[in-house]
């Protein structure tokens, strides 16, 4: 059996193992994906050992994304620009590291939306998530994504180092909810929602057209105060499920060749959620 995994910690909640371990038996695939808890201290050890054993690759979550970057061989230039990799895989004894959080994010959306390009876009927040997300439509030639985010250098940091062409004016959260009506997608990259305390949002919808499109990269729980007030000014919403299903796709689409059944990934995954 090939070796595959996910390094992180803390790991136990992570749902990669059951969602790879399905596709890896639904294709017939000789493989086991297992997680493993390892910190900070051990990160280089460990890389090198999934390389001495030959395994087939491994996911990387939080907090070893950037950290991990030192100990591979090869560096995919989008992940290179992101300054994060989730994805690594081993070939011919060497390890190359991709980031498939941003593509898988632009795979899920174009799900829901048929054209993307023409959007008029605001991404919320300035974090690792938000960079991953802001170059991998930039990428996909969004040209037009204005950033919010509490601390405002942050977000013009991440503008001013995208690799690719865009344009992006940045906004404190009071001017983004006033030029709200402007916006045709709107994507929440902040960890806020997650709170236990209810009804937290990053910023007001209040001026939000209907027909928008609001996308938050939170699953659980499956619709935040945002998305609640999202879907009440009339616009379709999007949770972060699809991003979590396509990234994972992705990856085992450069493990394997195959790219999977995402349909039956999300229904793995909101098993598991239960
Ligand atoms: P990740 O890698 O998951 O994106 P991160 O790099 O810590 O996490 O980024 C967190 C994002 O959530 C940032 O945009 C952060 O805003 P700041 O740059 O101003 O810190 C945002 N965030 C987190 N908690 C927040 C809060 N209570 N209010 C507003 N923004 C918040």
């Amino acid at each position: 059996k090939k070796l595959y995994g996910v390094i992180g910690d803390p790991i136990a909640h992570s749902m990669s193992p059951v969602m790879h371990n399905d596709l890896f038996s639904f294709y017939n695939i000789d493989a086991h994906y297992f997680p493993f808890k390892v910190s900070e201290r051990n990160l280089r050890e460990t890389v090198l050992g999934f390389k001495a054993i030959g395994a087939g690759g491994f996911n990387v979550t939080i907090p070893h994304k950037t950290r991990v970057m030192d100990c591979l061989d090869r560096i995919d230039p989008l992940a290179e620009s992101i300054g994060a990799v989730n994805t690594v895989v081993a070939e011919n004894g060497e390890l190359t590291g991709y980031n498939t959080d941003g593509p898988g994010f632009v795979r899920g959306l174009e799900e829901q939306l048929s054209d993307l390009t023409g959007k008029k876009t605001l991404i919320i927040g300035a974090g690792g998530a938000a960079k991953g997300i802001y170059y991998s439509l930039a990428k996909a030639g969004v040209n037009e994504i204005d950033i919010c985010n509490r601390t405002l250098i942050k977000a013009e940091e991440m503008a001013s180092a995208c690799p690719f062409d865009v344009n992006s004016t940045i906004l404190e959260p009071n001017s983004a909810e006033l030029k709200m009506g402007e916006y045709e997608l709107v994507i929440q990259t902040t960890s806020i929602g997650m709170s236990p305390k209810t009804g937290v949002t990053p910023l007001s919808l209040d001026r939000l057209q209907p027909g928008s499109f609001v996308s938050d990269i939170i699953y659980n729980p499956s619709a935040t105060a945002f998305l609640a007030e999202a879907i009440s000014k009339g616009a379709g919403v999007q949770n972060g499920l699809d991003m979590f299903v396509y990234q994972g796709a992705l990856a085992f689409e450069k493990w394997t060749g195959i790219f999977p059944d995402t349909v039956r990934m999300k229904n793995n995954v909101m098993n598991q959620l239960g």
